[in-house]
This record gives C-alpha cells, sequence and structure tokens, in this order.
C-alpha cells in the first residue's frame, strides 16, 4: 500500500514537471500559463515549496537565495526570516498551539545563507568530527535552511535544538499537528539512513498543507519516502 502510495506520488510528481516543461516551452507566455507552471509540483525547482534537498540533491544554484524573505511576526525574538507564506503558517501554528495549552512557540532558526552555514557545518565539523558532525549540520547548498522554507521551533522554558524536545509537550504537540500548517518533520527518529541526519525533533520543513496532509494520511514520514527519491545517507564526494 505503501509503495503503490509512493510510486503513484512520485509518477504525479513526474507527470507535473512533464507538464510544467510542455507549459513553459510553449511560450505563449500568458499570465495563465506562468499561474500554471508555477502552480505544479516541482521538487527539483529551489523556489518550489516541494523542492526536495538533501545530500544527493544540493540546491541550483547552490548559492541560492529566496526573494520573498520576511520576518515572522510573532513568536520570534531571535528575528528570524523565512519565505512569506512559511512566516503566515507559523503564526496560526503558534497561535493554535498557544490555544491548545502547549506552550509559546519560538522560531529558534530560520533561513540560513550559503556564508551562515558555512560556518555552521564549520563549526559542527570541529566540535563533533566529519562523520557525526555532517550527521546534524549540512553543508552549504545543500541545507533547507537555504530554501527559506525549513524552520527549527522551541517553545518558551524548554531546551532547545536537543533530542528531548520530542518528549516536552510542545515537541508532542508539533509532531502530531504541524502537518495541518503545512509543515513535516523532517528528520524523523530512525530514519538517518534514508535522510542522512539524525533526529531533529525541532527541525521542520514547509511543503505546504496539501503535501504535508497526504504525508500524514498516507503515513510516509521522509519527502525521500514519499516521492520514492533513492536514500540520501551520504554525500556523493
Ligand atoms: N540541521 C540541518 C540538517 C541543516 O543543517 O540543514
Ligand atoms: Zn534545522
Amino acid at each position: 500500500m505503501k509503495t503503490r502510495n509512493s510510486k503513484t506520488n512520485q509518477r504525479v510528481a513526474r507527470i507535473y514537471s512533464v507538464r510544467a516543461l510542455a507549459l513553459v516551452l510553449a511560450l505563449s507566455l500568458t499570465a495563465v500559463t506562468s499561474v500554471a507552471a508555477s502552480a505544479v509540483v516541482a521538487i527539483d525547482t529551489a523556489t518550489s515549496y516541494q523542492v526536495v534537498v538533501n545530500k544527493t540533491r544540493p540546491l541550483r544554484p547552490v548559492t541560492y537565495h529566496p526573494s520573498d524573505l520576511v520576518r515572522v511576526p510573532k513568536y520570534n525574538p531571535y528575528s528570524r526570516i523565512v519565505r512569506r507564506d512559511v512566516s503566515a503558517a507559523i503564526v496560526l501554528l503558534g497561535n493554535d498551539m498557544k490555544v491548545a495549552g502547549q506552550g509559546t512557540l519560538i522560531v529558534q532558526s530560520g533561513y540560513r545563507s550559503y556564508g551562515s552555514q558555512t560556518t555552521i557545518h564549520k563549526a559542527k565539523v570541529r566540535a563533533l568530527g566529519k562523520v557525526h558532525g555532517e550527521k546534524l549540520a549540512a553543508r552549504p547548498g545543500y541545507s533547507e535552511h537555504q530554501t527559506g522554507l525549513a524552520v527549527d521551533f522551541a517553545a518558551r522554558g524548554v531546551s532547545t535544538l536537543q533530542v528531548s524536545f520530542a518528549k516536552t509537550k510542545a515537541g508532542i504537540w508539533l509532531a502530531a499537528n504541524a502537518y495541518r500548517y503545512g509543515f513535516v518533520l523532517r528528520y524523523p527518529s530512525g530514519k538517518t539512513s534514508i535522510t542522512g541526519y539524525s533526529f531533529e525533533p525541532w527541525h521542520f520543513r514547509y511543503v505546504g498543507v496539501q503535501v504535508a496532509t497526504a504525508m500524514h494520511d498516507q503515513a510516509i514520514t521522509t519527502l525521500e519516502e514519499f516521492y520514492s527519491l533513492p536514500a540520501a545517507p551520504n554525500y556523493l564526494n
């Protein structure tokens, strides 16, 4: 069942990609064409909400910089920036989390440039060694944070960026509910051989409500499996 769904998802992505290409090649260049082309699933396109970035799928270009970054207006003590729609989704999520009595959301980290990811990656590798360090920090050009679609969540009063976050009420609520706002927990427990990264209960990736809900409903926890992509445990070089 899972396999069929994954294959179907990949087929749909491919069909959509071909359709997108056809639309672009048609070069009628009407407003309708542009809108339709941008609405389809595109796992290879840096600007797409469905872009899949992992150790074998760098951003193209590797120095990609999103054009619609905004400062998240709430839950954001560190003035983090993310893409506009992601910011709106974070606010909705934080509001509902608070109403549900599950804590006060904190945006710990959002967009990171190629340059800042270089610094983070270097520091992790220096502190933990290459093998362990690279299970926690992506190389520049390979980080979802550089898409402006990834967020590290924390909550007021809990220790941040720790695996123990998974057991806090905020972490539990986020893991169960973030999909309703378009986010997936990108590096789940037990999936390091597929994602290439250790369990990060704080790292959520915006993919849009439709894809996040489909993954939730099909009980598929990684983008690699959802789109039937090869596992990406290591860099290719
Ligand atoms: N911590 C994630 C894997 C990153 O560096 O993008
Ligand atoms: Zn992260």
